[in-house]
């Protein structure tokens, strides 16, 4: 069983869904004059965007990019395109959807990468944010949770693939570092 990995519970299903109510909310205020393209960065942000949408009210278009940047539990600091967008964004107002911002390097090189392809504006949207892991001075402008230096899984996050299906974010065991 997957549960047997998990060391403890950091933010429970239900915590995660009242916040994305939240966000959702907030999201759909500032946004509401404009039809924001909504960008999920492969593959973590999938539940937190499946969940979040649920709660955007107002008219906006979904669109899915991966970049690689992660071996294990460390950053390469070396961000690869896997799969880009299918459709232009010149002219229009991204909100990147993340997992979690670690070190910064991941969302620096995006931010970069979507403004370069014409984007009128990029905000980031973030279910996780790890501050004392940060290298590169960037902040999510909406962040669901901020957490302590642990490694994280489930909700989308991942130890090399696995436990992305987990519904809660949990800290994992030492033993299954190895
Ligand atoms: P950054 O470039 O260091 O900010 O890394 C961002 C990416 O690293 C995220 O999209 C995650 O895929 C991964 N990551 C960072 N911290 C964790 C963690 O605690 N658990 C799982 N993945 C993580
Ligand atoms: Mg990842």
């Amino acid at each position: 069983m997957l549960m047997d990995d998990v060391k403890e519970i950091l933010i429970s299903q239900e915590d995660i869904t009242k916040r994305c109510k939240e966000l959702g909310k907030q999201i759909s205020s500032d946004y509401k004059d404009t039809i924001p393209v909504i960008i999920g960065l492969l593959k973590g942000s999938v539940p937190f965007m499946a969940e979040l949408i649920k709660y955007i009210d107002i008219d906006c278009k979904l669109e899915f990019m991966d970049v690689t940047s992660y071996s294990g539990t460390e950053s390469t600091g070396d961000v690869k395109i896997v799969k880009d967008l299918d459709s232009s964004i010149n002219g229009l107002d991204v909100l990147i959807v993340e997992d979690i911002v670690d070190t910064g390097k991941t969302l620096k090189k995006v931010k970069e990468l979507l403004y370069s392809k014409g984007a009128r504006s990029v905000k980031v949207c973030s279910l996780l944010d790890k501050p004392d892991r940060r290298i590169i001075d960037i902040q999510a402008e909406y962040v669901g949770f901020v957490i302590p230096n642990e490694f994280v899984i489930g909700f989308g996050l991942d130890f090399n693939q696995k436990y992305r299906n987990l519904p809660f974010v949990g800290v994992l065991k030492e033993e299954c570092y190895r």
